[in-house]
């Protein structure tokens, strides 16, 4: 691949391919020196015309970790704010002679129509509710490495499936990996199509998460309801926070993820996402850099192929 800008163009190979390096960069990460040279001469720019927290800061560790020469642009203080298109930004960009450009947009689809503009890598940090890759391969990473696997599980993904682009590049993965997947949620906030996507649907919490390995927790995406129907939190919580009740319906050893950022006691008791025994929240935010570092690590290493071609 020349970009990542979805789960949907991946196979199950190359998903495994991702996977397995980042297990050596978690190890890396975990050690006293965290230096590589495999990123040594590149340059990286992160474009975010969205706010992050994860996704920017440990794409930004993983590019100085790996020795590229990281430039993070502040997107308020660009000339975006006089205009320019997000096109003319790119191509501004691209005469630099970037190697890597990571981008986070609000418009689903923005970051794909870029990669078609720019000679570099691409790697989608979130776009709109289209695609959230590196969140859909940093969860199957956490998945794997609790589990042991990703085939013949059961996840419950629950909340709002139906802004989510983190639901969605996790729906593509898991079902590439053959996992069984449940969304979870109120029939508001979950596509009336869902039920054609090879996954269960249930509106009930209680019997959602009956039996499952790994419950996904999502935050209501209240930037991206256009003014559409919000729920009340109280209420919500009452019926879709995950909560000790509703959680004893899981398996007894299954674990709690959720891609922040969180929103306690509305979708989730902050208990649960506290108990250590349980929550795997803060191993998903480690496991963050380690992918976003085998991500770009490929992509450099098929850029170079093709430069030296
Ligand atoms: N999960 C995630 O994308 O978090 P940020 O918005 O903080 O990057």
């Amino acid at each position: 691949q020349n970009h990542l800008l979805g789960i949907e163009p991946l196979a199950p190979d190359e998903i495994t391919a991702i996977l397995d390096l980042a297990q050596d960069y978690v190890a890396l990460n975990r050690g006293p020196e965290k230096h590589s040279r495999a990123l040594a001469g590149l340059t990286q720019i992160n474009m975010f015309f969205e706010t992050s927290t994860r996704t920017q800061a440990s794409f930004e560790i993983a590019g100085l970790r790996l020795g590229a020469d990281v430039m993070s642009m502040s997107m308020e203080a660009s000339s975006i704010k006089k205009g320019e298109t997000l096109i003319d930004t790119a191509l501004t960009l691209n005469a630099m002679h970037p190697d890597l450009l990571v981008v986070r947009h609000p418009h689903s689809g923005a970051v794909g129509l870029l990669a078609q503009k720019v000679d570099c890598a691409v790697l989608n940090a979130g776009d709109g509710r289209h695609e959230h890759p590196t969140q859909a391969l940093l969860d199957a990473l956490t998945i794997r490495r609790a589990k042991g696997r990703l085939h013949r599980l059961t996840v419950a993904i629950c909340g709002d499936i139906a802004h989510s682009r983190v639901a969605r590049s996790n729906i593509l993965l898991l079902g590439k990996m053959e996992s069984r997947i449940r969304l979870v949620g109120p029939p508001t906030l979950i596509p009336a199509g869902a039920a054609d996507w090879g996954v269960e649907v249930c509106h009930d919490m209680h019997a959602g998460l009956e039996g499952a390995d790994v419950v996904m927790m999502l935050r209501l995406q209240k930037e991206r309801m256009d003014g559409g129907f919000i729920p009340s939190e109280r209420e919500y919580f009452h019926r879709y926070g995950l909560d000790a009740a509703k959680l004893a319906r899981a398996k007894d050893d299954a674990i709690v993820m959720h891609p922040g950022p969180m929103n306690r006691g509305v979708e989730i008791d902050g208990t649960i996402a506290d108990d250590i025994n349980r929550s795997v929240i803060q191993e998903q935010v480690e496991m963050g850099v380690a992918v976003r570092m085998a991500a770009m690590d490929l992509l450099a290493r098929n850029l170079r192929a093709a430069r030296a071609a």
